[in-house]
């Protein structure tokens, strides 16, 4: 990461005058960290920039950024005076000799001499097609392009929101593998589990101090702001996978859970204070501090990630032993699947053990409503689940309806009738949870979640008239479910 080691140094160094100890190291590297950040579009001085600046030769700076060989204590004051820090006697002690430095825990070494990664809690992506466009995207959102413009175009705060399994968390670990380096610290943490934001703070601070025993004070916001200051001295990667976690159920989308409010006031200070890094989330709904600052050129972005690209997904079901086909074939299924990744994933393996690979077969059975798979229905329930009940009411009359709706449309089919603001604002939440298409102020649902839909609301239909219950009939205006669902299935 630093370009500043002098190759021509000897290795055996002799005790003689000072260096500087991890912490007066650490000091002089945020100082010159800061300077490129505000005076050199966060680009990295080379030796001969940082020479002029500190008015020390080159071979003089690169030994006081090795640390290790001893300089005259005169040369260190000057250096740190020039970069406006002032000299402590903790910030320096003498060389050690070669047994002396095999003593030392490797905790004391200066922190971020070197990238450090984190990524216990990632993914590996050892097979990845398509996606060009879209990494494309995220890396100049992350890192910039042009390096004059990088401070105006990074972002501080990104999120890679999409439906279950369209290959958001794989999309990001792509990325991480490309820019990894050109951050100093990656940490990737998975929210699945909901961890509270003091744990994660915990966590976090701890890595990036390299101090694992460290606790944190119990006040949240002194454990934000110690994050803080680690995002704005350091250049941070920090991916936050699955923040749907932290959603609550329930209501509409991009409202954190009881008890998770705090990371509101996370993303928040991360989207709004000066900093040097970045924190990318995934999730399956876009929370609402994202949804506040999103803009052309505010510091937060949204990706709404689509499905894969024909050619991609083919890719992936080709693989997968899905063999032949015709290029219509190929259309409708990846258009019935909307190019999810996760979806295609299990169609395909059906399509290789039941149908030996023959895509072909495959449509007519698909056209013909024969196949449903549990797993694609799992994951929809799960993301079904966490609608409101006038969402869910919305859901379903968009797949009785099947066709495109405008919101006049749907106004006057909803029973009991539901005001204006409050249906726009159903529609919006189901966008920021990527389950409707939008075109030209019409609506309807993706194809597979209009198979989930319909499928599902035949059977309770089938289930209601078999036990004689009539629940479903009176919540969505009786007869018209029974002959919409007569009518299109
Ligand atoms: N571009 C791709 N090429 C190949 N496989 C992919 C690609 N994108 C995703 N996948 C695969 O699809 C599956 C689902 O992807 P992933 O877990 O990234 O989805 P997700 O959007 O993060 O889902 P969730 O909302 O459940 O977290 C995984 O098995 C992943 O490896
Ligand atoms: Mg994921």
């Amino acid at each position: 990461m630093y370009s500043y080691a002098n190759p021509t140094l000897p290795s055996n160094p002799r005790r003689r005058g000072v260096h500087l100890t991890p912490l007066g190291l650490k000091k002089l590297r945020n100082a010159i960290d800061e300077l490129e950040f505000e005076e050199n579009y966060g680009e990295k001085y080379t030796l001969k920039d940082l020479s002029y600046r500190v008015k020390l030769d080159a071979v003089t700076v690169s030994k006081v950024l090795e640390a290790r060989l001893g300089v005259d204590k005169r040369t260190l004051e000057r250096c740190f005076r020039s970069l406006n820090l002032e000299l402590d006697s903790s910030d320096y002690t003498k060389p050690l000799l070669k047994d002396e430095r095999s003593q030392i825990p490797v905790a004391a070494v200066a922190p971020y001499a070197h990238p450090q990664q984190d990524l216990r809690e990632g993914v590996e992506v050892s097979v990845f097609y398509g996606r060009t466009h879209e990494l494309a995207e995220l890396e100049q959102w992350v890192v910039g392009d042009a390096p004059e413009q990088r401070l105006c175009q990074r972002r501080r705060l990104v999120a890679v929101v999409g439906m279950g399994g369209v290959g958001k968390t794989a999309l990001v670990a792509k990325l991480v593998e490309q820019v990894s380096s050109q951050f100093e610290i990656v940490i990737w943490k998975s929210l699945r589990n909901a961890p509270p934001l003091k744990d994660l703070l915990t966590a976090g601070v701890q890595f990036l101090s390299a101090q694992p025993e460290m606790q944190l004070s119990d006040s949240i916001g002194i454990g934000i702001s110690q994050l803080r200051a680690y995002l704005s001295q350091h250049r941070c990667l920090l991916v936050l996978d699955n923040a749907e976690s932290i959603m609550q159920g329930g209501v509409l989308a991009g409202n954190y859970r009881e008890g998770y409010e705090d990371y509101g006031e996370l993303l928040h200070q991360v989207a709004e204070t000066r900093h040097q890094s970045c924190v990318i989330l995934t999730s399956r709904e876009q929370p609402k501090v994202v949804q506040r600052f999103a803009g052309a050129i505010a510091p937060v972005q949204t990706l709404h990630l689509q499905g894969l690209s024909e050619a991609a997904a083919r890719e992936l079901m080709q693989a997968r032993g899905v063999v032949s086909g015709s290029d219509s074939d190929w259309q409708v299924v990846i258009g019935h699947y909307c190019g999810n990744p996760l979806a295609l994933q299990i169609v395909a393996s059906a399509i290789q053990a039941y149908l030996h690979g023959d895509l072909r077969e495959f449509v007519r059975h698909l056209q013909q409503g024969q196949f449903r798979f549990r797993d694609i229905c799992t994951l929809l329930e799960q993301q079904f689940e966490r609608l409101t009940q006038l969402e869910q009411q919305v859901m379903t009359w968009l797949a009785i309806h099947r066709e495109w709706a405008s919101v006049q449309e749907l106004q006057d089919q909803i029973v009991p009738a539901v005001a204006l603001w409050e249906l726009l604002e159903v529609l919006d939440s189901l966008q920021q949870r990527s389950l409707i298409h939008k075109r030209d102020c019409q609506f309807t649902l993706k194809p597979v979640v209009m198979e989930y839909v319909t499928g599902s609301l035949i059977e309770r239909v089938c289930q209601e008239i078999a036990t004689g219950a009539s629940h479903l009939c009176k919540n969505t205006g009786d007869s018209n479910v029974v002959c919409g669902v007569q009518r299109t299935d």
